[in-house]
């Protein structure tokens, strides 16, 4: 059984309407409302991989209990800490005629210090049960950006693989407790390294030296490029396959997926970054973040090309 945290919950929602224009009203074709957060994406990949992930995080309210009840119909179990506020909605304006992509995303009320603490020691009492936990997406308001760092520390003592996916500070702070695993993008590499946001770098010696520096395994992603990993001074590149992508929204959290599912059934790193590779590219096929075809990511795994360097 796999934990995936998704601490961040939202509906995301997505409105279609032609011809969208500011101060119109304007009557959408279509609604479509689904639990949302990168830690779904996860759960979701993980699922279509044959696993049984179980989701945890906050969540509260009408919306709350709408996020609850569309991963149950998805066969995703959760174990959420309930929050007395709504959880937030982001709402996204999807315009086929102009091709536009509006996006309004709630920050969310902040979670008060006595939740914070609940999930905490929820984490702690539960922990033992799970091979491995997914930290994945940003903090909620009121969180402290040691949260993820603290869960790594707590699953280390507990024998329990992490792997991590984050931005900004979250990332900084999670990467210094050591997970087994991290997947930086190019501008969340940046932050590790301390670069500034358009500096060049060698993707390969940058993944080397988070590696190195934080004693972590690091996938650094590249979009359609595919990745480089590092395990201390031993690097390799992955090449990818090259698709018709139709959406990438969620790649990175299949990828997330697809390593941690590898790693799990004990195939090695390179045969674990190939599966990361193929789920992330998988992901591009279908449209729906977190959602892809097994049949896709079985021959994707046969595509991947992976070489040490
Ligand atoms: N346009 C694409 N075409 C083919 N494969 C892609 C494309 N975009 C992403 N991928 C695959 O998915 C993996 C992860 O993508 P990416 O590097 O964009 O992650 P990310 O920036 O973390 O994305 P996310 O938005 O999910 O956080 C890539 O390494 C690659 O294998
Ligand atoms: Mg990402």
């Amino acid at each position: 059984m796999i934990l995936c945290l998704n601490l961040n919950a939202a509906i995301d929602k997505t409105i279609v309407v032609s011809s969208f224009e500011i101060n119109k009203i304007h009557r959408p074709e279509s609604v479509l409302a689904l639990a949302g957060g990168k830690g779904c994406n996860v759960a979701r990949a993980l699922k279509t991989l044959g696993e049984e992930p179980i989701i945890c995080g906050w969540v509260g309210g009408f919306a709350g209990q709408f996020i609850e009840k569309e991963l149950h119909q998805e066969g995703i179990q959760t174990d959420f800490v309930l929050t007395d506020f709504e959880s937030r909605t982001c709402t996204s304006i999807l315009d086929h005629e102009n091709q536009t992509l509006t996006e309004i995303y709630e920050r969310g009320e902040p979670v008060p210090a006595d939740k914070v603490e609940h999930l905490r020691d929820h984490i702690r009492t539960i922990i033992g049960k799970y091979q491995a936990v997914t930290l994945s997406g940003s903090l909620p308001p009121g969180v402290p950006v040691d949260f993820y760092a603290g869960v790594i520390e707590i699953a280390r003592e507990a024998g329990v693989m992490t792997f991590l996916d984050t931005s900004g500070d979250a990332l900084r702070k999670g990467v210094e407790a050591g997970p087994f695993f991290v997947k930086p993008n190019e501008s969340e590499a940046r932050v590790l390294l301390g670069l500034q946001p358009d500096e060049t770098f060698d993707f390969a010696q940058g993944a080397a030296e988070i590696s190195k520096e934080f004693g972590t395994n690091v996938l650094l992603s590249l979009g359609a490029e595919g990745a480089v990993v590092a395990k201390g001074q031993e690097i390799f590149v992955a090449k990818n396959p090259t698709v018709e992508a139709k959406s990438a929204v969620g790649s990175g959290d299949c990828t997330l997926a697809g390593v941690t599912y590898g790693v799990l059934h004990g195939f090695s790193l390179e045969e674990s970054i190939i599966r990361g590779v193929a789920a992330g590219t998988a992901n591009t096929l279908t449209i729906g973040a977190g959602q892809f075809k097994l049949v896709d990511f079985e021959r994707l795994c046969e595509q991947v090309q992976i070489f040490r360097r």
